[in-house]
């Protein structure tokens, strides 16, 4: 699967759900997360997040975010369509240590 981490947070340009064949995001108040057992693994999303936020799970130091992913999947709701991103999206972007700032 791929995950969403830390810098999709307080940024969302959702350009992500666009292009999901399966439609496996789901969003929360400041941050979206990819439905592990949904995701079929086709890489799309990665190149079209302009925060770079998106990264396949192969990766290494990226359990905790499988987690949260997998956590959250379950509880916010389907996002399909592409919105404005967050106030400040641009000004955020690169920002270290969002999740403990900013998460909710
Ligand atoms: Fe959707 Fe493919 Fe990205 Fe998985 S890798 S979230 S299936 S676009
Ligand atoms: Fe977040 Fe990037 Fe999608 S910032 S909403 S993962 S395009």
């Amino acid at each position: 699967t791929y995950v969403v981490t830390d810098n999709c947070i307080r940024c969302k340009y959702t350009d992500c759900v666009e292009v999901c064949p399966v439609d496996c995001f789901y969003e929360g108040e400041n941050f979206l997360v990819i439905h592990p057992d949904e995701c079929i693994d086709c890489g799309v999303c990665e190149p079209e997040c302009p925060a770079e936020a998106i990264k396949p799970d192969t990766e290494p130091g990226l359990d905790k975010w499988l987690k949260i992913n997998a956590e959250y999947a379950g509880i916010w709701p389907n996002i399909t369509v592409k919105k404005e991103p967050m106030a400040g999206a641009k000004e955020l972007d690169g920002e270290t240590g969002k999740f403990e700032k900013y998460f909710s």
